[in-house]
């Protein structure tokens, strides 16, 4: 019989669309999947390395293999992604009863190793070596996503495509170029196949993948293409609907991609742009090239030729050294830009960063934990005011299944679903009938309510 496989994913985008190709290329290779891990003989943590916080929770997980293992005898376990390449052989030592610990540049190793495991090999390492001096990728790692088994026999409606791995930033509190390697952009041809294919598969919705995807740059064919290039050529597959990316990275945002964004139609108006902070000092001192000032004035122009640019922004309180006066500056860049949505996170210092030698992890918790509140107030109040807008507008959204945050007190005959506007704003809306008939499609609502995460509305009609 097929041994059945259960990926746990944590983290980024990036992570969701490495653990659908590894389980597209298991699934092909002989394995089953299994939805719950009880049931699987192989569970797989696909893990994050970017905040401490991440990586406790994946070692919780690890801390009950033995036991489980003791229970179901056979149970193989394998730890991939971001940790596996940060610590490697520690994992294996300090977790006797894990298996397997494989980089994200070695996910095309998986299936192998879990079948030689599964034949009584014992513990298998497969990290990338000289990681960081590396600028070429194994033909095997870029297979996988050139495959896309996923997509065989699927139909989704929404599907993420990576255009580059690995980060050339070095911000200094960023363990990303360190566990997944130097910035390298994937041919176009291969990009543009991969999208091609999916549209064929029924998928009406795409989002390109890049650390710093606006970065994109590809010279492979004798010139170079920058990302406003793939961005119009990917966006001319006939029968997309919509074209989205993330993340952005301030610097290298050329205005011919927001010319791109506002003529090519498939091209959302949606930017996820972080800042990470306000104040000029802390962005300096995080090797952030770029003030505030320079950032809003981005914005700016994003917004003359775009239009109604829709933007979400990532922003890290208590960063060495960061005083009140510079996390109020925090506070006032995010009023000053009227983020759709922030996220927000508490400085983590993450061993071998540059912060994370040289710089002392001087705020306090409390004072962090403060600062991350207040800080989410003040965008909760940013929101709330955004969303306010849409009442008693309708909007096009892309139906994504059942909403999660359904509200008490609706009709029993009345299904909750939600889905996205093309500037991203969640909406959950009130649908008669069978979510599987919805999913996957477009659909008018007209917004009736409005919280600062999501807006409120029913069913106008369908597209
Ligand atoms: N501590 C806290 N937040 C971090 N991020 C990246 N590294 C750290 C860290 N060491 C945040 C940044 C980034 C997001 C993915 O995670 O805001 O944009
Ligand atoms: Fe990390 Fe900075 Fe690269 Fe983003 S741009 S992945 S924060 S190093």
């Amino acid at each position: 019989m097929a041994a059945k496989v259960h990926i746990t994913t944590f983290g980024c985008q990036m992570n969701k669309l490495d653990s659908e190709l590894v389980a597209g290329e298991l699934l092909g290779d002989g394995f089953e999947l299994a939805e719950q891990a009880d049931a699987a003989d192989v569970v797989v943590f696909n893990t994050c390395s970017v905040r401490q916080h991440a990586e406790n929770r994946v070692l919780t997980c690890l801390g009950r293999l033995a036991e489980q293992k003791a229970q179901r005898p056979g149970l193989v376990a394998a730890l991939v992604g971001c940790m596996a390449q940060r610590q490697g052989l520690e994992l294996l030592e300090q977790f006797p009863a894990l298996d397997i610990v494989c980089g994200p540049g070695e996910l095309h190793r998986l299936g192998g190793l879990i079948k030689k495991v599964r034949a009584g090999a014992s513990q298998q390492l497969a990290v990338t070596e000289r990681l960081r001096a590396r600028r070429d990728v194994p033909a095997g790692l870029e297979e996988l996503d050139v495959s896309r088994r996923a997509a065989k026999g699927f139909c989704k409606a929404q599907a993420y495509v990576r255009v580059m791995r690995g980060c050339d930033k070095f911000c200094s509190y960023c363990i990303v170029p360190s566990v997944r390697g130097r910035e390298i952009s994937r041919p176009p041809r291969h990009i543009l196949d991969e999208a091609c294919r999916l549209v064929e598969a029924g998928c009406i919705e795409i989002t390109l993948l890049g650390q710093t995807v606006n970065s994109y740059c590809y010279g492979g064919d004798g010139r170079e293409i920058r990302f406003a290039e793939l961005l119009r050529k990917v966006g001319a597959i006939a029968g997309l609907e919509r074209l989205r990316f993330v993340t952005s990275y301030p610097i290298d945002f050329s205005e011919d991609i927001f010319r791109a964004m506002a003529e090519v139609p498939a091209v959302c108006n949606y930017l996820h742009l972080p800042a990470q902070s306000g104040s000029d000092r802390i962005l300096a001192a995080m090797n952030r090239p770029y003030t505030a000032g320079e950032y809003l004035a981005l914005i700016e122009r994003g917004r003359a030729i775009v239009g109604d640019l829709s933007l979400a922004g990532d922003f890290i309180v208590g960063f060495p050294g960061e005083s009140e006066q510079d996390f109020e500056e925090t506070v006032r860049l995010v009023r000053a830009v009227g983020y759709k949505n922030c996220f927000i996170f508490k400085y983590s210092p993450r061993p071998g960063t540059a912060a994370a030698k040289r710089l002392k992890d001087d705020v306090p918790a409390e004072v962090k934990r403060q600062r991350n509140n207040e800080l989410l107030a003040v965008q909760e109040e940013v929101s709330l005011e955004l969303h306010r807008a849409f009442i008693g507008q309708t909007v096009e959204v892309l139906v994504e299944g059942p909403s999660k945050s359904a509200r008490k007190g609706r009709a029993e005959h009345q299904y909750q679903l939600t889905g996205r506007t093309r500037g991203d704003h969640i909406v959950v809306f009130d649908a008669p009938g069978r979510a599987e008939q919805l999913t996957g499609k477009f659909a008018e609502i007209k917004i009736l309510e409005a919280s600062a995460l999501t807006l409120f509305g029913e069913l106008a009609s369908l597209a």
